[in-house]
């Protein structure tokens, strides 16, 4: 027997529970893994409170560790018990001592790389990667927008924009927020308690505004977004901390500039084992060489039967950067 989180019905965090479970075999092209260090994301509390559905009741919940193999299913090729792994996008039940992965979402974790980086960066910085890799080619001296960018994917965000030499321009809730950002490499930001955001952003562009804007707040931000946006430019849309973005009418985007939109996801972008590796690659090489720094304060590493408290502080906007559970 081994324990992990589940939930029977969908809402507030106290619906999470903490409950035994039987530690099944892998399937042919699986891997059991022994979880050392868990991610939390946003994403995690959609799931949890029905926004995106669980394909069944009870549920686990979670899609992201690090951990050691524990065993391997019959058609599993190049892993074997005792490796150090990393995964994302795993079915519904990383919040668990044990999880069974697809062998496709795994990643082998270089020497260097701890447990707690790992899992505080592996679902986060593949989401970075494709955004200011794929969706739209950061290059140096680009001036783009992205929300919460003292959060968790916002942090690797503006580390990973300064590595490129590119400029975050990062939205941040708090002054101590947008301190953070700035020291992770954000080349300003806007207080969008305070500060109108698409004002802001022209003074800082010259009233050039930009090409690109990153948004995951969803529907508080979606109209001053396409107000920062040049004619012609990309608005991306990835996520819905404060609600999903419903019922747009399309001329908005003839209205403000002849503008694209797009709303992607990580399973979109990486979609099997070539995609992932090139993808962690590029991740491990700025963990490695320390352009990327994850590391997690005590006051966000939970217990993992303490998951409950974990969504609690990230949808009360009480966290900077990455979250984890430790089983
Ligand atoms: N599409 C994809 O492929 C993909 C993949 C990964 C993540 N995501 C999305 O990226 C976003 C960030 O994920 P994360 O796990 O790193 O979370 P996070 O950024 O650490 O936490 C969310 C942040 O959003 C901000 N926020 C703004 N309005 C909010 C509201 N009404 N309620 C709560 N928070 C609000 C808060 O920062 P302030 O206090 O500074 O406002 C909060 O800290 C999420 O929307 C997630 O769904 C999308």
């Amino acid at each position: 027997m081994a324990k992990r989180i589940e939930f029977q019905q969908y809402g507030g965090p106290e619906v999470l529970r903490w409950v035994d479970v039987e530690v099944s075999d892998p399937g042919p092209q699986q891997v059991l893994v022994e979880n050392k260090a868990i991610g939390v994301n946003y994403i995690d509390t959609y799931v949890r409170s029905g926004l995106y559905p669980a394909p069944s009741l009870p549920s686990g919940l979670g899609t992201e560790a690090a951990g050691v193999v524990k065993k391997v299913g019959a058609d599993v090729t190049g892993l074997q018990p005792g490796d150090r792994v990393v995964y994302a996008q795993s079915s519904p039940g990383a919040y668990s001592e044990y999880h069974c992965v697809d062998q496709d979402k795994l990643a082998r974790l270089p020497d260097g790389i701890t447990f707690a980086q790992a899992a505080a960066s592996f679902l986060k910085g593949l989401t970075v990667y494709y955004l200011l890799r794929q969706t739209w080619h950061i290059k140096p001296g680009d001036t783009f927008l992205f929300h919460a960018a003292a959060g968790g994917v916002g942090l690797i965000a503006c580390q990973w924009a300064k590595a490129l030499g590119a400029h975050l321009i990062g939205t941040v809730g708090s002054a101590e927020k947008a301190a953070r950002a700035k020291a992770a490499g954000a080349w300003a930001t806007i207080n969008y308690n305070q500060e109108p955001i698409a004002a802001r952003l022209s003074e800082l562009t010259d009233g050039n505004k930009v090409a690109v804007v990153y948004d995951s707040v969803g529907k508080a931000t979606w109209e001053a977004s396409l107000d920062c946006l040049r004619p012609r430019g990309l608005m991306v849309s990835f996520g819905n901390a404060s609600g999903p973005v419903t019922g747009v009418d399309l001329a908005i985007l003839n209205q403000k500039g002849s503008l694209y939109v797009t709303r992607p996801s990580l399973n979109g972008y990486i979609r099997d084992r070539e995609t992932l590796r090139i993808a962690s690659n590029a991740l491990f090489s700025l963990l490695a060489s320390g352009a990327i720094d994850v590391a997690v304060p005590a006051s966000q590493q939970f217990a993992l039967r303490d998951a409950s408290r974990a969504h609690e502080a990230l949808q009360g906007r009480r966290t900077q950067g990455s979250s984890l559970l430790i089983p």
